[in-house]
């Protein structure tokens, strides 16, 4: 089958007022910062599948592994008729599962959900060409605001892998698991992808690459803003920064200001100071016992845990 029509639930207006709406926020607030999804335009997006082929940037791989061990049973196990992808890129590893369930049969649909028009387009027509018998539906979205919009019924795994669930702030994944669980009914079941806590030594390398890749996702977001809103960043002026917070477990990625400059944003006047950063992303590490007891809290008991054999990523299906 040829892919569905991609189903817009983010139009370019809704895009264009969060946008604007956050970045007013984030570089008026006295600590500077922005949220990640601004990465991820056409740019943006192929710079990240960079990213996941760089030596240093273990979790994509690693995912992938425990997810190539793991796909048979996820399928056994879940039964799942429709599975739905949230913040799905290239749904690369994706395929691991898609295989899985052919060879068991009964998968009907597959529901791709992403903001990046561009990374929809390529995937689902990729799977459609690929699946044969597949339903592929892709949903422009974005999976903190469009979760009562994924389609009901028939069984359903919704999957969120890559470890994208770390860029949410405590409170925000609190909140995204609470709207995860009311989007489920009894029954259907929720496979997430989680980046472990390890040492330091093999965190930060994966957030500032030797062939600097990461630090041109990182300074893309000046270039998104540039483009959409008329900003004047001088990217090349900011320094990319990967730092470790083994308070909170995450690391952030910032922009660090080379000399004193004023940037000129919508209707405002954004100063930065000589060394100002400006923090771009958080990427949370979890413990397995911790993605357990916030996945409870949320009515989502977890029902297996999955890692590797040297304890860097994990995955975990809860049922709700
Ligand atoms: C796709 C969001 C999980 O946090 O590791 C990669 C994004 N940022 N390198 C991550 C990212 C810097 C990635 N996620």
């Amino acid at each position: 089958m040829s892919a569905e029509p991609l189903e817009i639930h983010l139009d370019d207006r809704d895009v264009a007022d969060s946008l604007r709406r956050d970045v007013r926020v984030g570089l008026s607030a006295e600590a500077k910062w922005l949220p990640p999804k601004w990465f991820y335009d056409a740019r943006g997006s192929e710079l990240f599948d960079e990213i996941t082929q760089l030596p240093e940037y273990y979790p994509t791989r690693t995912e992938r592994a425990v997810l190539a061990e793991h796909a048979a049973e996820i399928a056994e196990l879940t039964g799942a008729k429709t599975l739905i992808e949230l913040g799905s890129g290239s749904s690369e590893k994706t395929r691991l599962l898609l295989d899985a369930f052919t060879r068991r049969g009964g998968l009907g649909t597959f529901v791709p959900l992403d903001v990046s028009v561009s990374a929809l387009r390529g995937s689902t027509a990729a799977l459609a060409a690929d699946y044969a018998g597949l339903r592929v539906r892709g949903i422009v979205g974005d999976f903190t605001r469009d979760l009562h919009r994924l389609p009901a019924g028939g069984r359903r795994l919704v999957i969120f892998l890559g470890g994208t669930i770390g860029n949410l702030l405590p409170a925000e994944r609190a909140e995204f698991l609470a709207r995860m669980r009311a989007a489920l009914e009894v029954g259907d079941w929720f496979l997430v992808g989680t980046d472990l806590v390890k040492d330091p030594s093999v965190i930060v390398p994966a957030y500032d690459d030797a062939a600097g890749v990461t630090a041109e996702f990182n300074r893309n977001v000046l270039r998104v803003l540039n483009r959409e809103l008329g900003a004047d960043f001088d990217p090349e002026a900011f320094d990319h920064v990967a730092l470790w917070d083994p308070e909170q477990e995450w690391i952030e990625m910032r922009l660090r200001a080379q000399r004193p400059m004023r940037v000129r944003v919508l209707d405002m006047a954004v100063d930065f100071a000589a060394g100002e950063q400006l923090r771009t992303e958080v990427s949370a590490k979890f413990r397995p016992e911790g993605i357990a007891a916030e996945l409870a809290a949320a009515g989502l008991p977890a029902y297996r845990f999955w890692t590797d054999p040297d304890g860097l990523f994990g995955v975990t299906l809860a049922r709700a």
